[in-house]
């Protein structure tokens, strides 16, 4: 299958759903190819929209740009109950309000999308120069110290509103999170921990965690493949060789603990008695993010490997892992694991499809995306 022809099985799903959906978000995959619907204030909520817009700006079609402002009321009104954000606002909102912004110029988008911003500013603790991630769930949870990788994905909602208004404050706390990761989450090898923790009062650095992963020393495949990502993506903002730098470091080590067929593994420290559960949205994930590091590297050697290995992470996903045969599939990738812990393993999932149709287009040489 070309990758031309992928994209348009996989736009031929999006288009078929579309009415299903309505203004629901799909949340995780049902055994049957159906979705479970979100509900309120999940941070799926905007890779539906996501995936709309992109269909948008590829074909043009009005149906699906009529579909993907009738999600904008939902994030609109979202932005109005704070108490409903934690960090994932950039997921959130860059596929949502940013997108109908960059797309169509429409200039309450543009102030949506600036107030969600400001919120996500408004999570940055000075003291230890990070952006906090979740809000708190028990009073022993440490969230109120807490990072994820999962974070660099949220930093080009910050990017974007600097260059927006021309504050350069959202840039700083963009600036100071990353380096900030590269110095907490970052190891020496270019794995990286989930998840680090601090003393939110005197911003002490205590501890590299676990919560999706597989063990706290251990290297979660998702968070590895937003580490590429979202790095590679701050290196575009800013030109800092440091964020090119740790996208390259942590993308060799994921590439050299791959399966054959390019899938990875939920984890890449499984003992052999784990759950071995593919991840088929880190292989997405990490083959969009190959494919923008490869446009940014100055080595065209490298560029070329970057390309070469993110097209056969594509390959795999499209010769074992889609539900293109499925004539009811609401969604695009099976054999997402989404949190294996808690017993969420297998299913299809709105980021893996969200970034499959990301990768089918950078493979074929876009480079305008929502970010
Ligand atoms: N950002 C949460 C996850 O990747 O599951």
């Amino acid at each position: 299958m070309t990758y031309s022809d992928a994209l348009t099985r996989a736009l031929g799903v999006i288009r078929r759903t579309i009415p299903r959906m309505g203004t629901d978000r799909p949340a995780i995959g049902r055994d049957d190819l159906t979705y479970e619907r979100c509900h309120d204030s999940h941070w799926v909520d905007g890779f539906w929209s996501g995936q709309l817009w992109l269909a948008y700006a590829e074909t043009q079609d009005a149906v699906f740009l009529k579909a993907a402002r009738a999600q904008r009321p939902y994030f609109i009104e979202r932005l109005d109950r704070p108490q409903s954000h934690d960090h994932d606002l950039g997921f959130l909102y860059s596929l949502s309000l940013v997108a109908d912004y960059k797309l169509t110029g429409d200039e309450d988008a543009c102030r949506g999308a600036l107030r969600a911003a400001e919120s996500l500013a408004a999570r940055y603790n000075d003291r230890g120069r990070f952006i906090r991630a979740w809000n708190s769930w028990s009073d022993n949870d440490h969230n109120e110290g807490r990072i994820i990788i999962d974070c660099m994905e949220n930093l080009g909602l910050l990017f974007w509103a600097a260059q927006q208004t021309g504050r350069s404050c959202y840039r700083d706390i963009a600036l100071a999170h990353a380096q900030t990761t590269i110095e907490t989450i970052v190891r020496a090898d270019g794995s990286t921990y989930h998840s680090f923790v601090f003393d939110p009062d005197t911003g002490a650095r205590l501890r590299g965690e676990t919560v999706q992963g597989y063990a706290g020393e251990s290297c979660w495949s998702r968070g590895q493949s937003w580490g590429i990502h979202g790095f590679a993506l701050a290196y575009r903002y800013t030109g800092e060789g440091r964020f090119r730098e740790t996208a390259v470091r942590l993308a060799e080590y994921a590439l050299a603990r791959l399966p054959d067929d390019g899938v990875p593994y939920w984890d890449y420290r499984l003992p052999d008695d784990a759950p071995h559960y593919r991840d088929s949205s880190a292989g997405a994930i990490m083959a969009a993010g190959l494919f923008l590091l490869a446009d940014v590297v100055d080595d065209a050697a490298q560029a070329d490997r970057y390309r070469a290995a993110a097209r056969a992470m594509l390959d795999g996903l499209l010769a074992g892992y889609t539900t293109f045969d499925h004539p009811h599939a609401e969604g695009l990738l099976v054999q997402g694991a989404s949190h294996v812990a808690e017993g969420y393993a297998d299913n299809m999932l709105p980021y893996g499809d969200y970034f499959l149709i990301e990768a089918l287009l950078r493979a074929q040489g876009r480079t305008a995306f929502f970010w």
